[in-house]
């Protein structure tokens, strides 16, 4: 099978390191890429956001599966582009994507299908944010509608603040960000803080039929302790020891199914990667947040675990076959990826800076433990620079999740990026739970 993989972050190098170890995958391609892809796949420098360009290359390279890796292609028809085209493609149309590029879009899904989350308004105009926030209290949960990299949402016990970031969304038609996102179109959503732990939960789904993936653990904010900004995600785990383990079937028939069949019911069906954001209140569980691709940095862990060869499974979904797959095949053991991101993340991040230790983890870390690159680049005499925020996703697997924690700190420990930094905590309450 030849495979054009669209993307160029840690969770496409996720991607392309589980398709290289598919026999079943012939030819890897990736566009645009990055430094780390380059090992395992072929490059291509094509803009992931062109729908014309992604489906061209994919008709020239005679790819019979394109996997569409990050949401802002999505949301901007890529995925529709590759189809019309009569190319399998794994991920959702644009009008689907809307579940992820449209925050009150999905929260009118979840209430037409009964799927349980936190109560919210969709404000437009400063009387009624004050309405809203007077509504709900403290803590204040205030979001922009559209597609936000993670770091549209303000969590605060502060009133002055939380309004100041709504006025900001409804008065802000932000221009296209340089991922090509657009954030901002004159909707804030605020809601209802929900309380407890969360998990990202992602299943694979066809439309129809809905295969979940085994729960991870993201860790959203900057610094040690849950501390700082949200961000993209600076770290996650995979299994969860404190997890109820009927979990993943709860969320099947009370949030993922309904989700699916709704979406199917309106005449967009939703296939590709279902990631349901979810938090374990005392009042059970309830979504946070849809996403309709795979999660940074929770693929790399869901993949380290997940034993059955991926192709078919992407395929499955892209031709509406997953009722004819055979039950996935995990391991037992862990997976803990800990992010390097570069100097000021997730403020303006700072690029450029070279990279050193990435052999050294090659050579004494490998195979339990490897690196997946998100914002790298190789420079004219072939070393490897930061070209992103979050730089680098260093991976472990292990019998456990405190073998796979400190194998996976042991190779952040080799790696070298002036003004870089990363989290000390990832997994560590759960590793220490699981022991
Ligand atoms: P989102 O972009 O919707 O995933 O939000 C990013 C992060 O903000 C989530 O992962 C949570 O940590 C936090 N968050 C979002 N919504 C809520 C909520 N209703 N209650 C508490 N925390 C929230
Ligand atoms: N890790 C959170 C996300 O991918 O949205």
């Amino acid at each position: 099978m030849k495979v054009l993989v669209i993307g160029g972050g840690a969770r496409e190098h996720a991607l392309c390191r589980s398709l290289s170890l598919d026999p079943d995958v012939t030819a890897l391609h990736c566009a645009p890429g990055n430094a780390g892809i380059a090992e395992v796949a072929e490059l291509h420098p094509v803009d992931a956001l062109d729908g014309a360009a992604v489906a061209e290359l994919a008709q020239s390279l005679q790819a019979e599966l394109v996997v569409v890796g990050p949401e802002a292609p999505l949301v901007a028809g890529v995925a529709d582009a590759v189809r019309d085209r009569g190319i399998p493609v794994f991920g959702p149309s644009a009008d689907a994507a809307q579940l992820e590029g449209s925050k009150a879009f999905a929260k009118d899904v979840m209430a037409a299908a009964g799927v349980p989350t936190a109560r919210s308004y969709v404000c437009t105009t400063p009387a009624e944010i004050d309405e809203a926030l007077d509504a709900f209290g403290a803590p204040y949960v205030v979001k922009d509608d559209g597609l936000a990299a993670g770091k549209g949402v303000v969590v605060t016990d502060d009133v002055e603040t939380a309004r100041t970031h709504a006025l900001a969304c409804v008065s802000q038609r932000r221009a296209a960000t340089p991922s090509g996102a657009v954030a901002g179109d004159g909707r804030a959503v605020i809601e209802e803080f929900l309380d407890g732990p969360e998990v990202s939960l992602f299943a694979v789904t066809d439309g129809e039929t809905v295969v979940p993936l085994q729960p991870a653990q993201d860790f959203k904010r900057a610094l040690d302790g849950d501390e700082g900004p949200n961000t993209g995600g600076m770290g996650a785990y995979s299994p969860l020891p404190w997890a109820d383990p009927k979990l993943v079937d709860e969320v099947l028939q009370t949030v993922l199914q309904p989700t699916v069949d709704e979406l199917r019911r309106r005449g967009t069906p939703f296939s590709g990667l279902l990631y349901a954001g979810l938090a374990i209140t005392s009042r059970g569980v309830r979504v946070i947040e849809f996403n309709a691709r795979f999660g940074d940095p929770e693929t790399q862990v869901v993949l380290a675990r997940l034993q059955t060869p991926l192709a078919g499974l992407l395929m499955a979904s892209a031709t509406g076959n997953l009722a004819a797959l055979p039950p996935l095949r995990w391991s037992d053991g862990a997976a803990v990826t800990v992010v390097i991101a570069s100097h000021n993340y997730p403020g303006t991040p700072r690029t450029g800076d070279p990279i050193t230790g990435l052999d050294a983890v090659a050579e004494q870390d490998a195979p339990e433990a490897y690196v997946l690159h998100a914002g790298t680049r190789y420079d004219a005499d072939g070393r490897v620079l930061s070209a992103g925020g979050r730089v680098l996703s260093v991976t472990a697997a292990g019998a456990d999740l405190a073998t796979a924690r400190d194998r996976a700190y042991t190779a952040v420990g080799r790696i070298s990026l002036d003004g870089s930094h990363h989290r000390t905590d990832i997994a560590a309450k759960a590793a220490e739970q699981a022991g």
